[in-house]
């Protein structure tokens, strides 16, 4: 399995994917001009085949927050470790950016807290993330949990002396 940025061309199944669960309500419904304006926020899980089983996206919200979304891994494929692998790209590519805070509004809380996150409470949130829940049909009365993962104080650490070490090669 491998995670790589998602090309214009996975854009078809991406959609696929979502649709899937937007039918059953687990997720919100992507059109394939939104996903082809933001495609360079995705990362798609390949398995050996070359076929695109998983996607998830991660969209800059402030210089200091992210939001983990479009999250979905094909059935066939999931309880194998794949959702985490895309969960764990979009924290080393926040990471990359130099943001420490990465949020997610979701319906399997347990499944983020496997992967680091921490529930927090929605009010918690600033405003501006509300703009694309007003679109959302459940909107107000969606029961989706946030969470949050945060970059610890010992990884702030590690990373500076790997920059260091970096810097002085
Ligand atoms: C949620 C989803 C992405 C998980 O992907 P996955 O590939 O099956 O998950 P993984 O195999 O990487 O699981 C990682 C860990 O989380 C656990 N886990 C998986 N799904 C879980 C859930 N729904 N609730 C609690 N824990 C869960 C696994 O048991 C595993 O634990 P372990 O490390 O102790 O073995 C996948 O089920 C999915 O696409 N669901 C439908 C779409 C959806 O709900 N997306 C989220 C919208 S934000």
């Amino acid at each position: 399995m491998k995670i790589r940025p998602a090309k214009v061309g996975d854009v078809p199944t991406i959609s696929e994917l979502i649709r899937t669960f937007a039918e059953r309500k687990l997720m919100i419904r992507r059109s394939l001009g939104e996903l082809y304006e933001s495609i360079r926020e995705f990362v798609v899980a390949v398995d050996d085949d070359g076929s695109v089983v998983g996607c998830a996206a991660l969209h800059v919200f402030w210089e200091d927050l992210a939001e983990l979304k479009c999250l979905a891994v094909a059935e066939s494929m999931q309880g194998r470790g794949v959702g985490k692998l895309l969960v764990d790209a979009c924290w080393d590519a926040a990471r990359e950016m130099d943001l420490d805070t990465v949020f997610t509004l979701t319906y399997v809380p347990g499944f983020f807290e496997k992967c680091g996150y921490r529930q927090i409470d929605k009010a918690e949130l600033p405003h501006k993330i509300w703009n694309e829940c007003v679109r959302c049909p459940l909107f107000p009365n969606c029961h989706e949990t946030a969470l949050i993962r945060t970059a610890e104080p010992a990884e702030e650490l590690v990373r500076e002396a790997f920059a260091a070490a970096s810097a002085a090669r």
